[in-house]
């Protein structure tokens, strides 16, 4: 094998032009492809910067010809030689206007055959790209990804670092943080019985930060959260995660516009207008049946529930009391798009989400086509058909059940409907801020009333004083989230800083106060010395990266994910520790009992 001693390379690969004609370079890094044409050998080496074409010609060395012609996919090689323009040239190629002409070659290492293709449009499954991920970094997309993620933290930092933001580290073994999910432990071996929680972000942290008098944190930092996973989920992510003292809901709004606004710039080079349209939770809700509607769209729901109050059908009918709805969604002109056998797949897909059906209804030149046609009068339909604004072509689509079930259901066949008729633009991107969040949601398991941000989240002024009486689920939190494209990148609010107010709001989630004590008393004592007001939020640093970068997964912008199982693959994390290790922390494992 030979070395690089007395070699420096010149430049990444994928960065030579036509400008560099004539000069002398030194390229290093993997043979993508080699090609064998008798007297010549081509070689596509690869490097972080891209790809260009080497050849190799007996008559200018022989030396290096021979070696070339030996060489296999990922050797490791660095090539001394000249630019020349290309004869043919390659257009889908950056550097397809030119190529090197070897002049030295030397072969750093070998490679066996690797398991997994290195390209971007390879269809192999993501478990084998998983468990090599290493080979599956080296794809030009992915490194593209990593640099991109690098690109928006550095804007990110650099913003923040300008607008008076001091970057803090907070600890990661701490005392459980409420963010709702559950938490990752870790045993104290010098403390025998007990444990640390990783935390589920720091914002405890970040609030003390506040009473100590920085005015302005921010950190990019790993949150843990122990959570089913999904494409947009990990159980390791990373947050921007920001807080101001003596700011109200604008306040904080503004910068972190002014945060997006840079890194859309500076990133993309686009442009975004601010301030970011903004929408109460309700509104959302009604109009969308989502927290985070995609609003690149329509297909906004329209209420039906008194329209159809005394019709025939029943189901419909029996929805027009408290608490539950009727709403439709006009497909415009989707009558054709979707066959009986489409519009069953959108029905099974309601039912995943607790919907008991999807009725439906095609707007024909000769009426309305529909299963329920019957069950109404000629006037009931002309009514639904104006609320809805329905013409020929038509396909009306319609939920009946509790207004929980009718949002979630009805906002999920939105989003199928529009991805099966293409409504999204992938290059648009549209900013929104939902606001007014519930203070209170009920837990599903236990009927017991949760926090829907979290419990140091500030009341609105006029829900303030209805917290321990008022119909809980109606007051109203001073939170925000910022949506994009249909996906939650952040969320914040404004904090109590109150000691008092805390207590109340830590009895209203039904803590005694002997708890509240025992898990936030460090909180409530400090709030006694003098704490500013502040507020703040943190962005999902891996959504908003896989959304700048077109991808539909975030694992496609983390280096090292974890697999739907929260299993890494390459490394097989997690395993079964060592029976020492546990001796030495006062651990047992009973896993028999459990099966
Ligand atoms: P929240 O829980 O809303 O707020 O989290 C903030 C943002 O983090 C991202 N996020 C995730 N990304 C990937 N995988 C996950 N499992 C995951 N969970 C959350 C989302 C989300 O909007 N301390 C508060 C912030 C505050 O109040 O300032 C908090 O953590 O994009
Ligand atoms: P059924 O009377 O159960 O045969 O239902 C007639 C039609 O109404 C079918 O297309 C069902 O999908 C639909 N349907 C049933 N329940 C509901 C509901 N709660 N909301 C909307 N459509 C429903």
């Amino acid at each position: 094998m030979d070395n690089i001693k007395g070699l420096k390379r010149t430049c990444y690969a994928g960065d030579l032009r036509t400008s560099e004609i004539g000069k002398e370079v030194i390229l290093m890094g993997w043979v993508q492809k080699k090609r064998n044409l008798g007297g010549l050998v081509f070689v596509d080496l690869r490097d972080r910067g891209g790809i260009a074409q080497v050849v190799f010609d007996s008559d200018i060395s022989k030396e290096a010809f021979e070696k070339a012609e030996k060489l296999g996919s990922e050797y490791v090689i660095a090539v001394r030689g000249k630019v020349f323009e290309r004869q043919s040239k390659n257009p889908n190629m950056s550097t397809g206007d030119i190529e090197v002409f070897a002049e030295e070659l030397r072969v750093l290492n070998e490679s066996q055959t690797p398991p997994i293709y290195i390209k971007d449009d390879d269809e192999v499954s993501e478990s084998l790209r998983l468990k090599y991920r290493y080979l599956d970094l080296r794809k030009p997309k992915m490194q593209k990804n990593l640099m991109l993620r690098a690109k928006v933290a550095n804007v990110v930092r650099n913003y923040l670092s300008n607008n008076d933001f001091c970057e803090i580290e907070t600890p990661f073994l701490v005392k459980p943080t409420p963010e709702g999910a559950r938490d990752y432990l870790v045993p104290s071996r010098v403390n025998e019985g007990k444990f640390y929680a990783l935390p589920q972000s720091p914002q405890l942290y970040k609030q003390l930060l506040m009473v100590s008098g920085m005015d302005r944190y921010f950190q990019i930092v790993k949150c843990f959260r122990d959570e089913d996973l999904r494409a947009d989920r990990q159980p390791e992510f990373t947050q921007i995660d920001c807080e101001m003292s003596f700011v109200d809901e604008d306040d904080v709004m503004s910068v972190m516009e002014g945060m997006l606004k840079d890194v859309f710039k500076q990133v993309l080079n686009r442009e975004i207008d601010v301030p970011f349209p903004r929408m109460t939770y309700a509104e959302a809700m009604s109009r969308y049946g989502s927290d985070k509607p995609d609003t690149r769209y329509g297909l906004e729901f329209v209420n039906l529930t008194e329209v159809v109050a005394n019709c025939g059908f029943k189901v419909f009918a029996d929805c027009s009391k408290e608490g539950y709805s009727v709403r439709g969604i006009n497909v415009v002109g989707g009558a054709n798009e979707f066959t009986r056998k489409g519009i069953s797949h959108l029905e099974d897909h309601a039912k995943t989400y607790k919907a008991k059906g999807l009725a439906w209804m095609k707007i024909a030149e000769e009426g309305v086509n529909s299963p329920i046609a019957k069950f109404f009068s000629e006037e009931e339909l002309n009514v639904i058909q104006k609320a809805m604004g329905a013409k020929v072509g038509d396909l009306l689509l319609f939920i009946a059940d509790k207004d929980s079930v009718v949002y979630d259901a009805l906002g999920q066949v939105r989003i199928a409907v529009a991805d099966k008729l293409n409504l999204a633009d992938p290059d648009k991107f549209n900013l929104l801020w939902v606001t007014e969040f519930p203070i209170f949601e009920e837990d599903e398991e236990n009927g017991r009333f949760v926090a829907k941000h979290h419990p140091f989240t500030s009341p609105m002024d006029e829900d303030l004083e209805r917290l321990e009486d008022g119909d809980k689920l109606k007051l109203r939190a001073k939170a925000y989230d910022i949506v994009m494209n249909g996906y939650e990148i952040g969320g914040g609010s404004i904090r109590i800083s109150n000691a008092q107010v805390q207590e109340k709001m830590f009895r209203a989630l039904g803590f005694t106060d002997e708890e509240a004590y025992n898990k936030f008393g460090f909180l409530i004592d400090a709030f006694k010395f003098g704490t500013p007001p502040h507020g703040g939020l943190a962005f999902g640093l891996d959504r908003l990266v896989m959304l700048l970068a077109g991808a539909e997964n975030i694992r496609e912008v983390i280096a090292f994910p974890k697999n739907q199982n929260a299993i890494c693959p390459m490394t097989n994390a997690p395993s079964i520790a060592e029976e020492n290790q546990l001796e030495e922390l006062s651990i047992k494992v009973d896993i028999a009992e459990k099966e």
